[in-house]
């Protein structure tokens, strides 16, 4: 398809674009009028031409940047040898995968479940929770995201979500994340896990205090109920460590991941330690789940972290933007909060009309940030973007924001 025209009047590419996936697409989506075709590092373009920033990442995704070329060169030679390879079989990317993964997670985590997102990775976690302890509750936090599959939406704390699917599945609690009479109160003989984000996303990005997070493993590991940590969108160098229990030196039972791990192929893990046990065969799987492009993708993706020493760099480009944004005068502004490049603005008013306003370009070049709940403003860019492009982002921000949207 060719563009007709131009906006003056005109039918333009992107228009036709977007009348398609409004008819066609399940409705499902709030969306910004924009149509995404490539992207290069830190940023992407639409069908029109235009050039943007990229601080959604693709919700998180994009960590080591858009058309990365050692993820493209891994999944092109893999798609050239072997696509699919199920988990009846042994394969050569998944054994490498698998004890990358072994190496680079928290001490304790040596076994991983390999699947396709993070609500897959959460049911795996809730499954192989009851598995091993026995047990049936989960407890989970307010303003906790888990993901939209059943279970993972039954420890997903935004009624919005919740609510029109009920009943959901039975016996998941929530109780405040920082509140540790609540959590002390909550977990019980039968409760099988606790399951929490070390920086609440989309809840609104709030880190969660060292303290509390550790007092929460010392009582999961008293009263033998397994401490799940949801690193789905705080995984992979984004909050300036590899995973974000490294901040704090947690040491769960299992770590669920998904978002950046392949490089934007989708893939989702669950890493197990030594307090799920021995596992039945045949209790638990999936047809995609490790397969070979997905684990060469991830390969790639690790070592470029890795070898980039990414988690460094969204330390403290992180620092940068925090700092740039907390020095913006705007009464609209209530409070910046983060860890490395998951970063929130907390308004005084609704964020969502501020993201048309930052997406328009100014000097050929538009902003796409995320909101967090209806009120924060999020920024999650690629861990490669450049100074001068963290710098563009807060001389937008500031000019949205103190124009008052
Ligand atoms: C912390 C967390 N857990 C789970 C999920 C669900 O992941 P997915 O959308 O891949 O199912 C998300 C998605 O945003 C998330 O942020």
């Amino acid at each position: 398809m060719t563009a007709r025209g131009t906006a003056n009047g005109r039918v333009t590419l992107s228009d036709e674009l977007i009348a398609l996936e409004d008819t066609y697409g399940s409705g499902l989506y709030v969306k910004q009028p924009l149509v995404l075709t490539h992207g290069e590092g830190a940023r992407v373009w639409d069908a029109d031409g235009n050039t943007y920033i990229d601080c959604t990442s693709g919700h998180g995704v994009a960590n080591v940047g858009h058309a990365n070329p050692a993820v493209v060169k891994a999944v092109a030679n893999q798609m050239a040898r072997l696509v699919t390879a199920a988990n009846g079989f042994y394969n050569d990317q998944r054994a490498e995968l698998l004890a990358e993964l072994a190496r680079i997670a928290p001490p304790g985590l040596k076994r991983t479940f390999l699947c396709n997102s993070g609500a897959e990775a959460v049911e795996a976690a809730f499954k192989l929770a009851r598995l091993a302890t026995g047990r049936s509750r989960i407890v989970s936090t307010m303003r906790g995201f888990h993901g939209r599959t059943m279970g993972a939406l039954s420890a997903t704390w935004n009624k919005g979500y919740r609510e029109p699917f009920e009943p959901l599945v039975p016996g998941f609690e929530f109780v405040p994340h920082g509140n540790l009479d609540r959590i002390d109160q909550a977990v019980g003989r039968e409760t099988a896990a606790v399951i929490l984000e070390v920086v609440q996303g989309e809840g609104g990005v709030h880190p969660g205090t060292g303290d509390y997070l550790h007092r929460v493993e010392a009582l999961c590991a008293e009263r033998g109920t397994l401490f799940i940590v949801d690193e789905v969108q705080t995984g992979f160098g984004r909050t300036g460590r590899m995973f974000a229990c490294e901040h704090h030196g947690l040491r769960p039972d299992m770590m669920c991941v998904a978002k950046a791990i392949a490089g934007g192929v989708p893939m989702g893990a669950v890493v197990l330690g030594p307090r799920v046990g021995a596992l039945p065969k045949r209790v638990h799987g999936s047809t995609f789940g490790g397969n070979p492009l997905a684990c060469a993708a991830a390969l790639a993706s690790i070592r470029f972290i890795e070898e980039g020493d990414l988690p460094s760099r969204a330390a403290r480009l992180g620092q940068r933007l925090m700092t740039a944004l907390r020095g913006i005068n705007a009464p609209l502004i209530r409070e910046v909060r983060g860890l490395g490049l998951i970063v929130g603005l907390q308004l005084k008013g609704r964020a969502g009309p501020y993201l048309a306003k930052l997406a328009e370009p100014v000097d050929g070049v538009g902003v796409l940030a995320l909101t967090a709940g209806s009120t924060v403003m999020r920024l999650l860019p690629p861990l490669v973007i450049s100074e001068e492009d963290i710098d563009r982002v807060v001389a937008r921000v500031a000019a949205v924001v103190t124009a008052g949207g």
